[in-house]
C-alpha cells in the first residue's frame, strides 16, 4: 500500500505555475508610478496613455497591474522607483577635496564626507580646487547617464575670473571656443557682476570651464558648481550633504531621459 510519503511531488514547473496563480494580481501601474514620485495618479495615467511607460520592455496600457519588486518598469527608458539599497546624496564639495575614492597623495576625498555604508561613488568629477554640488550614489546606471560627456544633464557654474569680461569674449564662450580637444558646444553665459560668470554647459570635459575661460584670456580664480540638472541647494554649507528627495530623484531621472531623447533624435 502506498504511504503518503511515497506520493511523487508534482514537477517543479507545475509548482511554479500554482505559485504564480496564487500571487496577487499586483498593483495598478499608475499607483506604483505615483508612489515613486512621478506625480499625481492622473498625471501618471497620462504618462501611460501617452505610451511613455514600459513594463518588462513592452509599452504598458492603462489598467495594467504590476509587481514592483518583480517587473522592470521604465518611463522614457529610465528605470522607475528606487530599488532597495540605492542611495542618492548631494554634497557641497569643499575646496581641496578630491573626487576619487582614494587619493595617492593622501588628500581628503569626497567619499569620506558621506556615510561609508552603502559604498557610493561620485557622479562625474570636480577638480580639487572646484567647490560646489556633487552627486554621490551607488546607482551606476543613473550616474553613467548624468555624467555622460556628450549628453549629460546641464551643469551650472559660477566662475570668478580675472578681470571684467567684454561682450565679445562672452559671445565666444556662448558660441563655442577652440580647446585642444576640439570646439566646445554652445553654452549659456552671463556676467551677473564684473568678473563673475554664470556658465551652463552640458558637456563634461576635463577642466572644461577653466580651459574655456583661459581660452578667452580670463583665467578662473574660483569655481563653484551651483546646479546639476534640476538639483540646486543654496543652503547646503561646504562639507555638508543630504539625501535627494523623491521629487528631486524624479526630476533628475526626467532630465536624464529628456537629454537622451534630444541626443537620440535624428537631426
Ligand atoms: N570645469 C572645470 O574646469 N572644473 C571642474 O571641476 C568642473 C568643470
Amino acid at each position: 500500500m502506498a504511504t503518503e510519503e511515497q506520493v511523487p511531488e508534482p514537477p517543479l514547473w507545475e509548482q511554479w505555475a500554482e505559485q504564480r496563480a496564487q500571487l496577487p494580481q499586483g498593483e495598478r501601474l499608475q499607483k506604483v508610478l505615483a508612489s515613486t514620485g512621478w506625480g499625481s495618479r492622473r498625471v501618471c495615467e497620462e504618462l501611460i496613455a501617452a505610451g511613455r511607460v514600459t513594463v518588462n520592455g513592452e509599452v504598458a496600457e492603462l489598467g495594467r497591474r504590476v509587481q514592483p519588486e518583480v517587473d522592470a518598469i521604465e518611463v522614457d527608458g529610465a528605470p522607475v522607483g528606487v530599488k532597495p539599497g540605492l542611495v542618492y546624496y548631494v554634497l557641497n564639495k569643499p575646496r581641496g577635496t578630491v573626487t576619487t575614492a582614494k587619493d595617492t597623495h593622501g588628500r581628503p576625498t569626497v567619499v569620506e564626507l558621506v556615510p561609508t555604508e552603502p559604498r557610493v561613488f561620485p557622479v562625474g568629477r570636480l577638480d580639487a580646487d572646484t567647490e560646489g554640488l556633487l552627486l554621490l550614489t551607488n546607482d551606476g546606471a543613473l550616474a553613467h547617464r548624468i555624467a555622460h560627456p556628450s549628453h549629460g544633464v546641464e551643469k551650472e557654474y559660477l566662475a570668478h575670473v580675472r578681470g571684467r569680461v567684454p561682450q565679445a569674449a562672452l559671445r565666444r564662450l556662448r558660441d563655442g571656443v577652440e580647446l585642444e580637444d576640439g570646439m566646445t558646444a554652445e553654452a549659456q553665459v552671463s556676467q551677473p557682476s564684473p568678473g563673475v560668470l554664470r556658465i551652463t554647459i552640458h558637456e563634461g570635459r576635463n577642466r572644461q570651464v577653466r580651459r574655456m575661460c583661459e581660452a578667452i584670456g580670463h583665467p578662473v580664480l574660483r569655481l563653484v558648481r551651483t546646479r546639476i540638472g534640476p538639483i540646486s541647494d543654496r543652503s547646503l554649507r561646504p562639507g555638508d550633504w543630504r539625501e535627494l528627495s523623491t521629487g528631486e530623484r524624479r526630476a533628475l531621472t526626467e532630465a536624464v531621459a529628456e537629454r537622451s531623447r534630444q541626443y537620440d533624435r535624428p537631426s
